[in-house]
């Protein structure tokens, strides 16, 4: 009976050729959980139908006109049909399909990259062809490229041992599954026509390097990782970020506090491996407050921005062709702020680090009225008592 529900399944992810083997959903059945997460991440919401910014750039966009959604081979690669379209050079613009609203960078997009392709405009991402073939990292199973389902039978058929998944193979084998790069197809650089750089997360990429891109982003949580062995925790599929659980990343975040004679300098501290905000649009901000006496005063916020545009005035992402500004904080740098105001003894300084998704004067600009887009998110919050 088990022989005969076997070949059926494998029977029926033949016919869904490789790349596209599956839909998430599918997925689902076997890793209910780490699909929940995947649901309301900006991974599956990366298309034009579920994430408003994205749609709000692409409705201002010249690629609009010329009916050319390129943004896909990052954005959806789930959506095959629109991808064979660009490569035709036919008119390619999304429909509102199961790939543009369910799938976005979808579970088998991620899990099928056998190599990254460097490119000076944007790195590509090269799929397996080989069929049913899954990419994952195990410690211990990194020299297995082919586990597939097996069942031991021990004491004469009265316990049995199951190994692998009874739906496809996997591939512990591929490195870049261990040390992050697999991010990279999708992550590294984006040019636009001018050559310019618009975005580029610009990683050290080392890898003696304890933390990197799955480590910190997809931090271990409580939860099995499939239904069919038990394990206690699997990796976070939410993608800890700017839209889901920054909180979650505020440890890579650091803030301290020191006195001089005309005032005190916090410094803020970026573990990360790559600039601490990446996108154009993102604003950061350090906002102090100091309680004396029982009053709160409220000190000048200080900015961070790489401002893209041209002739030195910002401009949107496909004008741009320089740097405008960048007082980002830069990749594992310690930028020392320093503020004019003469602290006492029994002060407390309250210290909130934190962002916009959307800079609230490009949200104006991109008619997003939605203000939660726009509004002040907290990354990290300390407090220091002033002593002697
Ligand atoms: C090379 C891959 C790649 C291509 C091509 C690409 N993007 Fe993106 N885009 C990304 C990545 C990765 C992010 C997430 C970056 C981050 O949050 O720092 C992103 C984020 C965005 C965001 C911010 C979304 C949010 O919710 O805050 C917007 C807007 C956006 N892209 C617009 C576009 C448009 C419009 C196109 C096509 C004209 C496009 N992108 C093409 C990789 C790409
Ligand atoms: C019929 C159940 C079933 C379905 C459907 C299924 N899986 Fe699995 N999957 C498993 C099991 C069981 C394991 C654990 C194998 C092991 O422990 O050796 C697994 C393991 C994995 C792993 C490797 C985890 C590791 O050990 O690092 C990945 C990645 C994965 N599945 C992704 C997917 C994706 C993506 C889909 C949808 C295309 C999918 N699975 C569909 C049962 C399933
Ligand atoms: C040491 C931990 C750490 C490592 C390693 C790390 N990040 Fe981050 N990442 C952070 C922190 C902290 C932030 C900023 C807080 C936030 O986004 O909420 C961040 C933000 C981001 C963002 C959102 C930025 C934006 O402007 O929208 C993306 C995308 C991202 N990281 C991708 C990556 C990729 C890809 C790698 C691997 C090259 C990586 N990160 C490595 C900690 C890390
Ligand atoms: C943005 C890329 C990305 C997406 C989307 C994605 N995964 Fe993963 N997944 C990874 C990476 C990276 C890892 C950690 C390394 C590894 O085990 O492959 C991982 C790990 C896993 C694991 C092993 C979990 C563990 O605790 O080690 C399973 C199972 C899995 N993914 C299934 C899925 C399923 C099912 C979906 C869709 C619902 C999905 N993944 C979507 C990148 C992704
Ligand atoms: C196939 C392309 C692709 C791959 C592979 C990919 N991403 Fe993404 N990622 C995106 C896009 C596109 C977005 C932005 C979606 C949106 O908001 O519109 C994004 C968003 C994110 C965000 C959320 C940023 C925010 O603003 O909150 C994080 C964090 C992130 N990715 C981390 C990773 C990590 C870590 C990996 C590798 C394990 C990875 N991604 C692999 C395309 C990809």
């Amino acid at each position: 009976m088990q022989r005969v529900i076997l070949i059926v399944m494998f029977g029926l992810l033949a016919s869904n050729a490789s790349a596209n083997m599956a839909e998430s959903k599918v997925c689902q059945k076997c890793h209910p959980v780490i699909y929940d997460e995947f649901y309301d991440s900006s991974h599956r919401k990366s298309s034009i139908y579920t994430d408003p910014i994205h749609k709000a750039v692409w409705d201002k966009h010249p690629l609009k006109e010329e009916e050319k959604y390129s943004c896909a081979k990052c954005h959806t690669p789930a959506d095959l049909e629109l991808l064979e379209k660009l490569e035709a050079g036919e008119s390619a613009l999304p429909q509102r399909n199961n790939a543009q609203l369910e799938e976005g960078v979808s579970c088998v997009s991620c899990h099928t990259i056998e190599r990254i392709e460097e490119h000076a405009k944007a790195n590509k991402n090269i799929f397996t062809d080989k069929e049913k073939v899954l990419y994952s990292a195990r410690e211990g199973k990194e020299g297995e490229d082919d586990v597939s389902f097996s069942r031991n039978s021990s004491f004469f058929g009265m316990v049995t041992e199951k190994s692998g998944s009874p739906y496809h193979k996997i591939d512990f084998s591929n490195s870049d599954y261990y040390d992050g790069k697999m991010c990279m197809g999708c992550h590294s650089h984006k040019e636009n026509a001018h050559k310019f750089a618009v975005c580029k997360t610009d990683a050290k990429h080392d890898p003696s390097d304890e933390k990197n891109c799955i480590s910190c982003h997809m931090p271990l949580v409580k939860g099995a990782m499939n239904t069919v062995h038990e394990s206690a925790s699997h990796r976070y599929h939410g993608f800890t970020g700017v839209a889901d659980k920054p909180k979650m990343l505020a440890q890579y975040v650091k803030l301290d506090l020191s006195r001089d004679e005309t005032g005190f300098v916090l410094t803020v501290k970026n573990e990360a491996n790559h600039p601490l905000f990446l996108h154009p649009l993102r604003l950061a901000e350090l906002q102090v407050s100091v309680k004396r006496e029982g009053k709160e005063i409220d000190l000048e916020p200080v900015s961070f921005a790489r401002v893209i545009g041209k002739d030195g005035k910002a401009t949107m992402p496909w004008i741009a062709d320089s740097i405008v500004k960048d007082t980002q904080i830069q990749a594992k740098e310690s930028r020392a702020v320093t503020f004019t105001y003469l602290l006492k003894d029994a002060d407390v300084v309250e210290a909130k680090m934190g962002f916009y998704r959307v800079s609230p004067k490009a949200a104006n600009g991109l008619g997003l009225t939605d203000k939660r887009l726009s509004s002040f998110t907290l990354l990290k919050k300390e407090r220091f008592e002033i002593k002697k």
